[in-house]
């Protein structure tokens, strides 16, 4: 973990927080279900970012714990989950000693670890004998309402658009636990809406981090790539999706 890994993060915290903070509810929903989080249960959510799931396993009676390197989205996953144990760490070193949880996470994270595979069994090395490890992710480009607005966003930089990584495709996180020794339990594809209601918010949000005249000057190109998903309101509708897979440790 470096500064910038902080430095990055922490500069759009606060705004992650509040335009994409709850969009993923619906795969963290199916994840808590699926993972059988209950009263007692002790989760670990690794990139915890603004603590929603935190929140949502403390509204269940289970015992959080959180980890990701920026300081600024600890702060605002402190004041959402203020029970939860929220920890200075990352994905590839994690601040907690073997077997210490029942369920460990990582949702929309893994994906910045340096060596995915290492920080799997980082987050396997933390789970009780035959516990629970789940990850989840962005599916892939095509199923996503958002790769519409990134490839014109591309095509106006005359960039490629990101190719999908390999958390992204099908298959992809079912390999990840083949490789990492871990027994598959469940995968499913969850649809994860994004709605914005206005223009000005579409723009911040799709365009997180970008400074004010880089916000300007793509302005318009994400308007016009946005049409086809306007409200009748005024708003727009983004259907995206997420990939989950649970999968369990060598009991
Ligand atoms: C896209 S946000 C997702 C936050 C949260 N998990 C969610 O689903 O809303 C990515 C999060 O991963 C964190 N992160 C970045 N590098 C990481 C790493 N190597 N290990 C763990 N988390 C990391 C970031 O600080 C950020 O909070």
């Amino acid at each position: 973990m470096t500064d910038d890994d902080d430095e990055v993060w922490s500069a759009v915290a606060a705004e992650w927080a509040e335009l994409w903070g709850d969009f993923a509810d619906s795969a963290r929903r199916a994840v808590i279900a699926a993972a059988g989080v209950s009263t007692g249960s002790r989760v670990l959510d690794v990139g915890c970012g603004s603590g929603e799931l935190l929140a949502m396993v403390d509204a269940l009676g289970a015992v959080g714990s959180g980890t990701d390197p920026s300081r600024r989205m600890l702060a605002i996953a402190r004041a959402r989950a203020p029970r939860a144990d929220l920890r200075h760490g990352c994905a590839e070193s994690l601040p907690w000693p073997a077997h210490a949880f029942d369920v460990v996470t990582a949702f929309n994270s893994l994906q910045f670890a340096e060596d995915t595979d290492e920080a799997l069994a980082e987050l396997a090395r933390v789970v009780v004998p035959g516990g629970l490890v789940a990850v989840s992710n962005w599916a892939e480009r095509e199923l996503n309402d958002l790769d519409t607005i990134e490839t014109a966003l591309a095509d106006a930089a005359g960039d490629e658009p990101r190719p999908d990584g390999d958390l992204r495709v099908a298959g992809g996180l079912e390999r990840l636990f083949a490789d990492g020794g871990l027994e598959l339990e469940r995968s499913a594809l969850v649809t994860v809406p994004w709605e914005a209601p206005d223009d000005d918010t579409l723009v911040r949000g799709v365009l997180l981090g970008e400074d004010r005249d880089g916000m300007e000057r793509a302005r318009a190109t994400v308007l016009a790539a946005a049409a086809p998903f306007r409200t009748g309101d005024g708003g727009y509708h983004l259907s995206n999706a997420f990939r989950y897979a649970v999968a369990r440790t060598a009991g």
